[in-house]
């Protein structure tokens, strides 16, 4: 989209130019200028982590240990944005606790992305199933096409706080449905969550996040996602910039 008040198309995205003494016409670049700006306010990033990047991810001076594993994330969350699309998998998958940085990290990834040119959009994962379903409609078997499928086919999709909710068959096959799509094209997902990989529960009685999306969409997102898990450190919310 052209810029409205772009004073060399006057927001019509054209430009008349003498080319061989021929008056031709020719695409304005402000368009291109701007896609970034336009990406970023349609991304759906929310306010607290709209500024969020790798450069003001704060590391802990009181734990070296702590210091270097969360430096080591946060390097690879970096040259994952800088390589991106070149990169082995397409998407990333962080695990870890609750205030360690996950969405901080993965929205500085979007964010970074959006900067770069791709087009990218933040979707709490919670909200994404209630938008779907208060607009499915038995009726018609129809749901909210533009939630539904901006999930579908948008470029690089960030599904925060994946599994953070109860499980019925329709949020298994919603989920499983968006993630095997996006598999399919080899649409990149950047997701969050707090649910330990299968395999990994501390505590058994914990579902692992294959058991709250399903065992095909966990396959999936493993195929096409980087994993990460986060060190264990004290919660951001609590311990702050120490
Ligand atoms: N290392 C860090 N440097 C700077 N800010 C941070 C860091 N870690 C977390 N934060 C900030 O602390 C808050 C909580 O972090 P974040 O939301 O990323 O945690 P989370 O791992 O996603 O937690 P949850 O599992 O509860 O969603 C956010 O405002 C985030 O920007
Ligand atoms: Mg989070
Ligand atoms: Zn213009």
């Amino acid at each position: 989209m052209p810029v409205d008040n772009c004073p060399r198309c006057q927001g019509s995205g054209w430009i008349f130019k003498t080319l061989d003494e021929q008056e031709v016409v020719i695409r304005c670049t402000c368009d291109e200028e701007t896609r970034a700006e336009r990406f970023a306010l349609r991304s759906g990033i929310p306010p607290l982590y709209e500024n969020a990047s790798t450069e003001n991810f704060v590391l802990p001076k009181d734990n070296p240990i702590a210091h270097r594993s969360l430096a080591s994330v946060m390097l690879t969350v970096r040259t994952y944005a800088r390589e991106f699309p070149v990169v082995d998998k397409p998407g990333l998958l962080l695990i870890g606790e609750t205030g360690v940085g996950k969405t901080h990290l993965a929205v500085a990834a979007l964010n970074a992305l959006i900067q770069r040119g791709f087009e990218g959009v933040f979707f709490d994962y919670q909200t994404l199933l209630d938008r779907i379903r208060s607009g499915y409609d038995r009726s018609s078997g129809s749901m909210d096409k533009e939630a539904y499928r901006l999930a579908l086919d948008c470029e690089i999709l960030l599904l925060d706080d994946l599994g953070a909710h109860r499980v019925t068959d329709w949020v298994e096959d919603t989920v499983a449905s968006i993630i095997t799509h996006r598999c399919n094209h080899r649409k990149p997902v950047i997701v969050t969550t707090n649910l330990p990989a299968p395999g990994r529960e501390s505590n058994k009685a914990k579902d692992s996040l294959s058991d709250r999306i399903g065992a095909r969409a966990w396959s999936r997102l493993n195929e096409m996602c980087k994993l990460i898990e986060m060190p264990a450190i004290d919660d951001f919310r609590v311990r702050g910039r120490r």
